[in-house]
């Protein structure tokens, strides 16, 4: 039809085009410009006079549409995606005397002692993103992954308003890959928990969980109803056209050709300039509509960047400076002791609510008895309250004078199980106190079922944790097994649960029936048994039948099982609550095919210790561990004679010299990461 000139197709192609150009010129008003000439009202008509044509005429619904960020159809799998130029981490000053450290090593490498001029802009906590645009248009979204190689997110960043899927302009290289910072602003984070808790599920810790599990969506449509933001901090990948010789210029650009940049970036001389820019960032901190750990401190000149380098997974020429943990005074109303799925119990302060770290905290968690011992605590106490990034909030000290405090209650302990009555028991080597009600316990019934419907374990759909709650209350289940022969019924008469959400969920409970053995394995609960060990049972055993038969010596010879582990994985399967579980849990239709039993396959790294020292910049150390566990490694605390390798991050001190004293092999990140890549 499109060859009648004037013909309605051709009619449409004009109308989308015009209205495709208007809706871009109207984003980069709003995000680069920061000057909107329309109202976000009038900026949905248009959105959706386009949609009308689209739907008429699907052909026209281009790629790089403003319609395309609604969200597609669910993926299977992230692919994985290289990243042409590594994406680099950063390395850390936490005073400011590091900070003037950082500038005496630039100069001394450049031997020259003139001052240097820094681009200093806030640290964004979010995550990490890199996009890529061939001839302007948006192909590519990937995460960092482990700098090298990350995951194909495009479906999902295509969602996100303030990313272009068009460049403005005509000045970018036809090549062209610009990183950036995606992040939740406070108050989406409010909406978005508001809503969840509205619907009976988890809310989100903070706002750059919120952000990661967004974008970790393989469902675009739920990333589009968050309302997460992208903030341009650098470019990676550029081939073709001129680029500025300077960090501020290229920002410059960046946002003409139409992404947000942060309006606080500033170009200062000197690092005291960048000292005191951290401090009027520090004060503005509390009040920004999004949050930041610190600040980024960049060499402005790409000239001198480049002769500056690299030094393991980080450039020389930047650095950031962290703040400190949040603190916040408030007063100790109570102490509660909450039973965990073990019988742990668990002591946690409910505290008068206090603004921290852009977050309301209104509990803190105190670990056990010892840590009520350390603080010296008492009912009523003025405490501090600190939260640092993903942690949860913590009780930092007591502020009460003595004087005010001689008259306060103490922290009395429970004598019994605050749940069910039962004997507590308290465990020679740790300092935690259990509840010895095993399934009488109705809080370690409900722990453990939370447990079971988890993501890592049955993952089942719409099961929160307030259901069970109210399941196990109702006395309509008291084992994972009764999960199974729950009807619509039945949960259509629990709280804020419809017909229709009911219905869901039995669908859903059906579903969960088809797991794989090592997510039993994990959702059974048995102590000490996390994912990575349920995943290794799973694969040296190979069946349940396998795995019951085994006796201590058979659990020893699974890598990373150890005499404690073999003894709970005994014990759990030699008790007949749990065996009756298992057997109706498979008359209930739950089913884990056998997989092929790996044996005595020996991993890579099995036998061997290893210690991890020092700051890592591509990982945190914790996930320095899992990979070297993964492969079979046992990872200490503390250098020995038994150790087999060192890995010294950044500034690694005593265990360095242990290592060097006792002659123990040692490599620094980059060997470390090379290593890890070879094995993978
Ligand atoms: S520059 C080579 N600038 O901080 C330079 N990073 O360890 C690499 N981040 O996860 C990054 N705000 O995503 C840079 N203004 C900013 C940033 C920033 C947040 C994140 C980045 C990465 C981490 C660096």
């Amino acid at each position: 039809m499109s060859d009648t000139p004037n013909s309605d197709f051709d009619l449409a192609v004009k109308a989308a085009d015009t209205l495709r150009s208007q809706l871009n010129s109207h984003n980069y008003r709003y995000y680069s410009l920061d000057d909107p000439k329309i109202s976000d009202g009038e900026y949905d008509q248009l959105l959706r006079r386009l949609e009308n044509l689209e739907a008429l005429y699907p052909v026209l619904r281009s790629a790089d549409s403003p319609t395309q960020r609604v969200g597609s159809a669910p993926l299977a799998e992230f692919e994985s995606v290289e990243h042409k130029v590594p994406m680099l981490s950063l390395a850390n000053a936490f005073d400011d005397d590091e900070l003037r450290d950082f500038e005496r090593r630039l100069q001394s490498r450049l031997d020259d002692d003139s001052a240097l001029s820094f681009v200093c802009e806030p640290k964004l906590d979010g995550v990490a993103v890199s996009l890529l645009y061939h001839d302007g248009v948006l192909v590519q979204g990937a995460t960092r992954g482990d700098g090298f190689r990350g995951e194909n997110i495009t479906a999902n960043v295509r969602t996100i308003a303030s990313i272009p899927l068009k460049l403005h302009g005509d000045d970018f290289p036809p090549v062209l890959e610009v990183r950036g910072e995606i992040y939740l602003p406070r108050a989406g984070f409010d909406a978005i928990n508001a809503e969840a808790l509205a619907k009976d599920e988890k809310p989100f810790v903070n706002p750059r969980n919120a952000a990661a599990g967004s974008l970790r969506q393989l469902d675009s449509r739920i990333t589009a109803k968050r309302p997460l933001e992208m903030c341009a901090y650098s470019l990676g990948l550029a081939e073709g056209g001129t680029l500025p010789d300077t960090h501020l210029a290229t920002m410059q650009r960046l946002k003409e050709w139409g992404f947000l940049t942060n309006s606080l970036m500033e170009s200062v001389v000197g690092i005291e300039a960048c000292v005191d820019y951290y401090q009027r960032l520090a004060a503005l901190r509390a009040g920004l509509a999004y949050d930041i750990d610190g600040i980024v401190y960049k060499v402005d000149s790409f000239r001198l960047q480049e002769a500056l380098g690299f030094v393991a997974r980080a450039p020389r020429w930047a650095i950031a400076r962290k703040f400190p943990a949040e603190e916040a005074r408030t007063r100790l109303l109570d102490v509660e002791f909450q039973v965990g799925r073990t019988g742990a119990i668990t002591p946690v302060a409910r505290l008068e609510p206090v603004f921290v770290g852009g977050v309301t905290v209104s509990n803190a968690t105190l670990h056990n008895e010892d840590e009520i011992q350390r603080l010296g605590l008492r009912i009523d106490d003025q405490v501090v309250v600190r939260r640092a990034g993903d942690v949860i909030p913590q009780i930092a000290r007591v502020v009460t004078s003595d004087a005010d405090r001689a008259d306060l209650p103490a922290i009395v302990f429970p004598t019994t199980c605050p749940v069910c009555g039962s004997a507590l028991q308290r465990s020679e080597e740790q300092a935690v106190l259990r509840c010895t009600g095993g399934l009488v316990c109705a809080a370690q019934r409900k722990e453990g079922i939370k447990h079971f419907a988890s993501r890592k374990a049955l993952d089942i759909d719409g099961l929160g944790d307030k259901i069970i709650d109210q399941l196990v209350d109702a006395k309509l289940i008291h084992t994972v097994a009764d999960l199974f022969t729950l009807t619509v019924e039945q949960l259509a008469g629990l709280d804020r649960m419809a017909n229709k959400s009911a219905t869901n969920l039995v669908a859903a409970i059906v579903v969960a029936r088809q797991t794989t053995l090592p997510r039993l394995l994990y959702a059974l609960g048995i102590r000490e048994v996390g994912e990575t060990t349920a995943k290794r049972l799973a694969t040296h055993f190979g069946s349940l039948e396998k795995l019951e038969e085994a006796n201590e010596e058979a659990l020893l010879a699974v890598s990373d099982v150890g005499p404690v582990v073999a003894d709970f994985v005994r014990q759990f399967l030699s008790n007949p609550d749990n065996l009756a579980v298992i057997a109706s849990l498979r008359e209930a239709g739950v089913a884990w095919p056998d997989i092929e039993a790996a044996g005595d396959q020996v991993l890579p790294l099995a036998g061997q210790v290893w210690v991890l020292t020092g700051t890592l910049t591509a990982m945190s150390r914790g996930q320095g561990k899992e990979q070297l566990e993964a492969l079979g490694a046992k990872v200490t605390g503390s250098v020995s004679a038994k150790t087999t390798c060192l890995v010294a991050g950044e500034s690694a001190g005593s265990k360095l010299e242990k290592a060097r004293s006792l002659g123990v092999n040692v490599i620094d990140e980059a060997e470390f990461l090379a290593l890890l890549a070879s094995e993978a």
